[in-house]
Order: C-alpha cells, then sequence, then structure tokens
C-alpha cells in the first residue's frame, strides 16, 4: 500500500499569492502532476492540514479544484489555518466525520492494508494544538475496535516539540494524555503530522511520529531563533509512506521538481 502525504499547502485565492510572495497554487499544482505520474499510484492521498492559508472561501474552493485533479481518493483534516465548518462544507465527501458539537473532523478510513485514523488538532483561531478528553476518548475506542491491523493516525500539529523554536512555541495541549493511549496499542506505525514546514522523525509515546514538509514554503531551520521566523519557497515536496512486501512502514521523500537525469548507473 502506498500513502502520499501532502502538508500545509496554504492555497491562496485565485490569482493570489501566500503572503505576497508564495505561489501556493502553483505549487499545489505541481504535487498533485508528480503525484499523478507516480508509476505505481499512490493508493490515497492525505492533507495534513493548513489547506488554506487565511481559511477564505475562495480559498477552500481554489484547494477543492486543484485536488479534484489527484487520480485517487483524498482525505483532508484541519490545521490552524482551516476553518473547521468551512473545511467539513468544501470537502465533506473527503472528511467523513460524524458531527459532533464541536464539529471535530474525525473519522477511520478502514478499506486499505493500514487503518487510517483522522484526529482533529486544532483549537479555533490558536496556532497551537490540543486533544481534549472528547478527541481522545474518541480515538482510544476507535483503536481498541482493532489491535492488530497496521495502523496510522494523522493530525495537524506535532504531538511532540521537534526541536525548532518556531514550532514548538505553539505547544501542544494533551500530548501526556495521548501518551498514556498510544502506549496501549503496538500497532501504531506512526503518527504523521504537518505543522512544522520541515520534515521531522521523533520518537513520541513508544512510536513514531512524522512531520511532512510543505508544499507552500518551508520554515528557514532555525535553531536558536535569533531571528523572527522566515520561510523560503522552494520545489514542493511531499512524504510517501509505503507499507512494503515485508510488513514494514517506509517512509520516503519525494520533491516535484524537474531533475537532471535519471542516467543509469554506468559511464555515460
Ligand atoms: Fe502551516
Ligand atoms: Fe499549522
Amino acid at each position: 500500500m502506498l500513502i502520499a502525504q501532502i502538508s500545509d499547502t496554504h492555497v491562496a485565492s485565485t490569482g493570489k499569492k501566500a503572503y505576497g510572495v508564495a505561489p501556493t497554487i502553483e505549487n499545489l499544482e505541481t504535487c498533485v502532476e508528480n503525484i499523478n505520474q507516480l508509476d505505481p499510484k499512490p493508493d490515497l492521498v492525505l492533507l495534513t492540514g493548513d489547506i488554506t492559508n487565511t481559511s477564505q472561501t475562495e480559498e477552500f474552493e481554489q484547494a477543492l479544484t486543484l485536488l479534484n485533479n489527484l487520480d485517487m481518493p483524498y482525505f483532508v483534516i484541519p490545521g490552524n489555518h482551516d476553518d473547521r465548518l468551512k473545511l467539513k462544507t468544501t470537502f465533506d465527501k473527503h472528511c467523513p466525520a460524524v458531527p459532533t458539537p464541536q464539529n471535530f473532523i474525525q473519522y477511520v478510513v478502514d478499506d486499505y492494508e493500514i487503518r487510517l485514523i483522522a484526529v482533529d488538532s486544532t483549537i479555533p483561531k490558536e496556532a497551537g494544538g490540543e486533544l481534549c478528553q472528547t478527541r481522545l476518548t474518541w480515538l482510544d475506542e476507535q483503536l481498541a475496535k482493532d489491535t492488530d491491523k497496521p495502523t496510522i493516525i494523522f493530525m495537524h500539529h506535532p504531538p511532540v516539540k521537534v526541536g525548532v523554536i518556531e514550532a514548538d512555541i505553539d505547544g501542544f495541549i494533551g500530548s501526556k494524555q495521548l501518551g498514556k493511549i498510544v502506549k496501549k496499542y503496538h500497532n501504531i506505525e506512526q503518527i504523521i503530522c504537518g505543522h512544522v514546514h520541515l520534515q521531522t522523525h521523533t520518537r513520541c509515546h513508544g512510536t513514531m511520529v512524522t512531520t511532512a514538509p510543505s508544499v507552500g514554503m518551508e520554515l528557514v531551520l532555525d535553531l536558536t531563533l535569533k531571528k523572527p521566523p522566515q520561510f523560503v519557497i522552494e520545489p514542493p515536496s511531499y512524504l510517501l509512506h509505503y507499507w512494503t512486501p515485508y510488513n514494514n512502514l517506509v517512509t520516503h521523500t519525494i520533491s516535484a521538481r524537474k531533475t537532471d537525469g535519471p542516467y543509469l548507473f554506468e559511464e555515460q
């Protein structure tokens, strides 16, 4: 099974650039084209939040138009830049969440070799992440339904500090309580996230937490935060999570850019 993970697309409205300079529409277009050309094609695509830059309806519509060009099913969750209700309205078929009073976007996709559990880590109008008791109890119940099948949890905020001050200061409420749940199950292959705008991998609660690069704009890695946070515009990249025939999950990074090559490993 092959899963593509796109994150932090920060799509602007038609004709606009995010923060005036980032060509996020073009970047997502390039990314979608690249994924459609993969052989084999991914079984599905997961979008781990910050789909829009400022949550305007036009941005959601623009993102929907671009993502509907994907040749395979895709699923979305909100990031801190996305309004939950607008996301649900725009991408209803792509986030089959059961309605709750708080409109949490949480659901399970269980039609594949790997079980996928979408968790909503957002706090409306705040940058940081949270898993409250309601969301945690739901997650625990879903995990308890199948304790054997390999499972991926996907949510926007990583539930762990990644040493990148700009991301770490946003915080995550409920990580300790999440840990108590995650540690009960041995079939959680990875918790895959976005938000950091950099690819990171770290151990957390006995499993692996991965953050995907941003399709929209990459954070300048600054481990000291002596300067204000900055971003650079790079060719968009995304992750491919490959459940191998040997039953392990391997994560590859794909840069959706034009390359020199390919060449064979012999004198040209
Ligand atoms: Fe983001
Ligand atoms: Fe974010």
